[in-house]
């Protein structure tokens, strides 16, 4: 397994709040909004925070604790607007989605935000919101060779003035965008699934693998799996790690937040929640996959971010950011309760932590120490 080069600072990133109901399915006071005022701020505060990517969720349809979504790609490009340096990742879908018409769109985003423009390519776990688009809903592992070629061709467009592609779901002869990107060689391309069809999808063609909340051990299984495909193809990925952050002065009050937000969960959005995802890895037949081992506890963060620990006073949640980092982290993606006090919090207390102990480890390394900046 290669371990990321300590000396590179470790990336942040944060789930965008356009999905109501906040990052927790619970009916604790949650001062996160979904409307946009209050994620232009947010952006503008993240990226003053040392947060360098913000990550859009693409929810259709009410559903499970969000009853009001703004669409992904668009809200993205209005928060690349508003912002000078932050990267929005909007979630994306094959098979609602053309790829020949997200390269388009994403190519226009990328020129006019300067190159911040990037895809995260999820594959799916709500069959609702294919069926009752009419859409096909394809099994577990056909989704991902579809998205696999979906990949394919976003690069072939963004790359290539004569694009041709020859596949089972998508045919591409001949087609010119432009104008390209601007980012080089193609706009990021990150991958939402941790099933064995996913894993093997990231070790062929993404450029990040995002893993869902995972304690030490699981994060590192993760990762030599994946590390592994990628080297079979001569390919490099990157890993990002979700968590949910519960920063506060002590350990017990942060423990107590958690506890609150457990015991005032929306038990019947959980469980409806737990019963959907069921299409996810669990599906498949070695079973493995996102949310296939998530108890109650985990499902009340949508993404299991509870299990990733990031909760404690800074001193905590820093060492354990360090220890990630070492175990392959190259990004960690978090989600907070009240976002816009947090978002502060983490940039003003936490976050200097995290950098003095990079430099440390940079300096038990023995080179150069990483940068000091925020981002
Ligand atoms: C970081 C991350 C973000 C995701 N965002 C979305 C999303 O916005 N909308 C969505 O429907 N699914 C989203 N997914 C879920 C994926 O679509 C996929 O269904 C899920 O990862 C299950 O994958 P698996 O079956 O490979 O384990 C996300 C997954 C991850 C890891």
């Amino acid at each position: 397994m290669s371990a990321p080069d300590p000396h590179e600072p470790l990336k942040f990133a944060y789930w965008v709040p356009n999905v109501s109901g906040g990052l927790v399915t619970s009916d604790i006071e949650q001062r996160t909004d979904w409307g946009y005022e209050y994620n232009r701020k947010l952006a503008v505060l993240a990226e003053d925070n040392g947060f360098e990517y913000a990550l859009s969720q693409v929810r259709y349809t009410a559903s499970y604790g969000a009853a009001y979504q703004h669409e992904s790609t668009g809200f993205s490009l209005a928060l690349l607007l508003a912002t000078q340096r932050l990267k929005v990742i909007a979630a994306v879908h094959p098979g609602l989605w053309h790829p020949g018409v997200l390269a388009k769109f994403i190519a226009s985003a990328d020129v006019i935000s300067g190159g911040r423009a990037a895809v995260n390519v999820v594959s799916g776990w709500f069959k609702d919101e294919f069926t009752k688009l009419g859409e096909p809903w394809l099994e577990h592992d056909e989704r991902y060779r579809r998205t696999e070629e979906f990949i394919r061709v976003l690069k072939e467009l963004w790359t290539d003035d004569h694009a041709e592609f020859g596949g089972d779901f998508y045919r591409i002869h001949d087609f010119d965008i432009k104008p390209k990107p601007e980012s080089r060689p193609h706009p990021e391309i990150f991958q939402g699934g941790n099933s064995t069809a996913a894993r093997k999808l990231a070790g062929r063609v993404s450029d990040w693998y995002f893993s869902n909340g995972k304690d030490f051990d699981g994060f590192t299984e993760q990762v030599e799996e994946v590390t592994g495909y990628a080297a079979e193809n001569d390919h490099t990925v990157r890993f990002g790690l979700n968590g949910f952050v519960i920063a506060r002065e002590t350990e017990s009050e942060a423990r107590d937040v958690l506890r609150e937000i457990v015991a005032k969960a929306n038990v019947d959005a959980v469980e409806g929640f737990r019963s959907a995802v069921k299409q996810a890895g669990k599906s498949t037949s070695d079973t493995k996959g996102m949310w296939a081992d998530s108890e109650f506890q985990d499902l009340v963060q949508y993404n299991d971010g509870f299990r990733t620990g990031l909760i404690g006073t800074p001193e905590q949640i820093a060492d354990r950011a360090i220890e990630y980092k070492r175990r392959g982290a190259n990004l960690l993606l978090l989600g907070f309760l009240h976002y816009l006090e947090d978002v502060a919090h983490f940039g003003s207390d936490v976050l200097p932590v995290i950098r003095a102990k990079e430099r440390d480890l940079a300096r038990g390394a023995g080179a150069p120490e990483p940068a000091t900046g925020r981002v």
